[in-house]
């Protein structure tokens, strides 16, 4: 993981001090999904104060030092100021192709296949460690999920969770020489050829219809993205109603911490290195105020990724 590990070095100062952004106040609702455990709504409903700020930078009440023991099922909340939804409601999308040109204009070959085949070979650790959480999120696919669509699917890490299901896989990517990786992993789950398409897109503009995906699959992906909100606007286009969000994401670690300082200093780097991934975005926030029906949000902080340590990982219902 070359790209993503500049600072291994402060990792046993910093491995104790990465939090998420802190939250304000938080909203709590009834939920169609019996199975999450946070659920984040209309602004208009009641306030139930579980701010994440009190859990206190390091590891006080809930330790997220990356050991999985600490962690545990300790499905943290993650509940945020909600927005109006009245912008929501008049979201209306872009057209694929001029976003697409927009925000990612074709780079030159060698770059694109440079970071293509990097990604190919230096994320075999990373997936070992995210392992056991994607296990968990990918479990909460329900064997109606026939339609999934990848967004950013890169080289095609995650199809083993859950291609071998005789679904068929949208994966979504604006590098084209990411098709190769993605379909050679598509092949290595079983995944007959014709049930998996690639398309060369973003997410901020998603060539596909409304409301015709069973589940999206987002990890790693929101860091690198130019728009967030808009994207996951998309996201939630794009969902059946009742669909299902996965997601997998690195996130700023918290205010005030030196991973946070260091994470700052690191950015326009990363950026560059790392083909647009931002390492100081507050992802989870984002997620928690997109508009879903529900959201279920944990944090661990992985100690070996150094930077990119601090995640957020879940589900979210349309
Ligand atoms: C860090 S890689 C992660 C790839 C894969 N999801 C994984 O978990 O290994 C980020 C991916 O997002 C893609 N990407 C960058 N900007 C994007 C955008 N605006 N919309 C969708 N994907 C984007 C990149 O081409 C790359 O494949």
């Amino acid at each position: 993981m070359i790209l993503y590990n500049p600072i291994i070095a402060l990792k046993h100062i910093l491995h104790c001090r990465a939090e998420a952004k802190p939250v304000k106040h938080a909203r709590a609702s009834s939920n169609s999904d019996s199975s999450d455990t946070t659920n984040l709504q209309d602004s208009k409903q009641k306030a139930t104060a579980v701010a994440l700020s009190k859990v206190g930078p390091g590891c006080s009440k809930f330790c997220w030092c990356g050991r999985r023991g600490f962690v545990g099922a300790a499905l943290l909340p993650i509940l945020l100021d909600q927005p109006s939804y009245a912008a929501l409601d008049s979201y209306t999308p872009a057209d694929p192709m001029n976003m697409l040109n927009r925000i990612h204009p074709p780079r030159p070959d060698w770059y694109e296949e440079f970071y293509a085949s990097t990604m190919n070979s230096t994320m075999k650790s990373y997936e070992a460690e995210i392992a056991g959480y994607k296990s968990q999120i990918f479990a909460k696919l329900r064997e109606n999920s026939n339609k999934i669509l990848e967004l950013g699917i890169g080289t095609g890490p995650n199809l083993k969770y859950y291609a071998s299901n005789g679904v068929d896989v949208v994966g979504v990517d604006p590098n084209q020489k990411m098709e190769k990786y993605a379909r050679a992993a598509a092949a290595s789950t079983g995944l007959p050829s014709e049930k998996f398409k690639f398309i060369r897109a973003v997410g901020e503009a998603l060539p596909i219809e409304d409301a015709s995906i069973d589940a999206v699959v987002g990890t790693l992906v929101l860091c690198s993205v130019k728009d967030v909100d808009t994207t996951l606007q998309e996201v939630r286009r794009v969902l059946k109603p009742g669909g299902l969000y996965l997601f997998v994401e690195h996130v700023a670690a918290k205010d005030g911490t030196i991973l946070k300082f260091v994470q700052g200093v690191m950015d326009p780097l990363q950026q560059t290195v790392a083909d647009g991934c931002h390492l100081s975005r507050n992802t989870g926030a984002s997620i928690a105020a997109a508009g879903f029906s529900s959201v279920n949000m944990n944090m661990v902080f992985l100690p070996a990724l150094s930077l990119i340590g601090p995640h957020v990982y879940g589900t979210a219902r349309k």
